[in-house]
């Protein structure tokens, strides 16, 4: 007997994703549609512009998701969507189709936060249909969520359940790299551009780490204005700029910031696994350093494969399928929420 399945709808930014999840773990189907060459253009995300292609691409995404599991309408359970956190006018799109869908099939609707379903996107797995399931990550997890607008660690203690440990004070990692990949004329966006550039290089600097009062706080202002600071150096010296090495140096250094306060806080938590999450999750650097500073000290870590840490709809399906167990529906009158939350404990 498997569990229901999952039409899941993710429109939050500039990626159109629809999949088919089934019981929150299984992908049947995962289409997404970037709009990155788009935003290429213009050295990043115009929201006007990005809403406009939700729009364009919603439909064909969601029948090629169809197509992909062989699924009708008769096979689908219910409807899940991203309400928020994200860009008002994508994340309209995608809730007002699924508003849609769910009425015009008769199907209940569930609304999913952006931030649980990167979570939630460790659930995931590729086991063929019908070989079991592999077990849940063991609670209490400790969840980095590293994408374009957040950097959170998370204490998960069950399902939903969340306290909120620390965050970026100032700009989110994902957003650092976008900005210093625009400093060295790096391609939109900066994140994988950087990666690329930073392995071809020893780092050409050691840039300084931040301090925060918070114990488990990021802060990356301070780095992206040292590197301007670097840029500018060799800029007025008429000496050429060293993007590969300064892309390394700028990676090194917010690899380490992630990856220490990581390990303190598992290891001051007492967790067994730590989960990450969120489009800089596909980064190979914090990835390598993470796996080996994290099961240094026997402790688990989890990493869902780079396309399902960047923005797509099987996340989203993921987190539904806990939502949707839990007995969890929106109403019909879902609204989007820009600046949605996860819902935290009160500690
Ligand atoms: O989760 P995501 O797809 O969208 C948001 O929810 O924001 O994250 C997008 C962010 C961008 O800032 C992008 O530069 C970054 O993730 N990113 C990366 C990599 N791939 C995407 N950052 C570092 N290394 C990567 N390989
Ligand atoms: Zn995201």
């Amino acid at each position: 007997m498997s569990g229901p399945r999952i039409l899941a709808i993710e429109s939050s930014c500039d990626e159109t994703g629809v999949a088919v999840v089934v019981d929150g773990r299984r992908i049947e189907a995962n289409q997404v549609a970037t709009q990155v060459a788009l935003h290429a253009a213009t050295g990043g995300i115009v929201p006007e512009v990005a809403a406009r292609q939700q729009l364009r691409w919603i439909i064909p995404t969601l029948e090629a998701a169809l197509a992909e599991a062989g699924a009708g309408w008769d096979d689908i359970d219910a409807v899940a969507v991203t309400y928020g956190p994200g860009l008002i006018g994508s994340l309209l799109v995608g809730v007002n189709v699924a508003k849609a869908l769910a009425v015009a099939h008769d199907l209940p609707l569930v609304g999913v936060n952006h931030i649980e379903g990167h979570i939630y996107a460790n659930w995931l797995t590729d086991v063929d249909a019908g070989a079991p399931l592999p077990g849940d990550p063991p609670f209490p997890l400790l969840c980095l969520v590293v994408s374009g607008g957040h950097t959170q660690l998370v204490l998960m203690h069950d399902h939903g359940r969340y306290t909120l440990l620390g965050q970026t004070i100032d700009d989110a990692a994902g957003e650092a790299f976008d900005k210093v990949g625009r400093l060295l004329g790096l391609p939109y966006p900066g994140g994988p551009a950087i990666s690329a550039a930073a392995h071809n290089a020893a780092p050409a600097t050691r840039f300084p780490r931040a301090r925060t009062s918070g114990a488990y706080d990021f802060s990356f202002s301070g780095l992206k204005t040292a590197v301007l600071r670097e840029v500018e150096g060799h800029r007025a010296r008429s000496e050429p700029i060293p993007v590969d090495a300064i892309a390394a140096a700028f990676e090194e250094a917010v690899v380490d910031a992630l990856a220490s306060k990581t390990v303190a806080a598992a290891l001051d938590h007492g967790v067994a696994a730590v989960a990450i999450g969120g489009g800089v999750a596909a980064n190979r650097a914090l990835r390598a350093t993470l796996e080996e500073r994290v099961t240094r000290h026997g402790v688990t870590l989890l990493v869902p494969p780079p396309a399902l840490c960047t923005d797509n709809g099987a996340m989203i399906g993921a987190a539904a399928g806990f939502r949707f167990a839990a007995g969890d529906r929106a109403e019909a009158s879902l609204e989007a929420i820009p600046n949605l939350a996860l819902p935290w404990l009160r500690t």
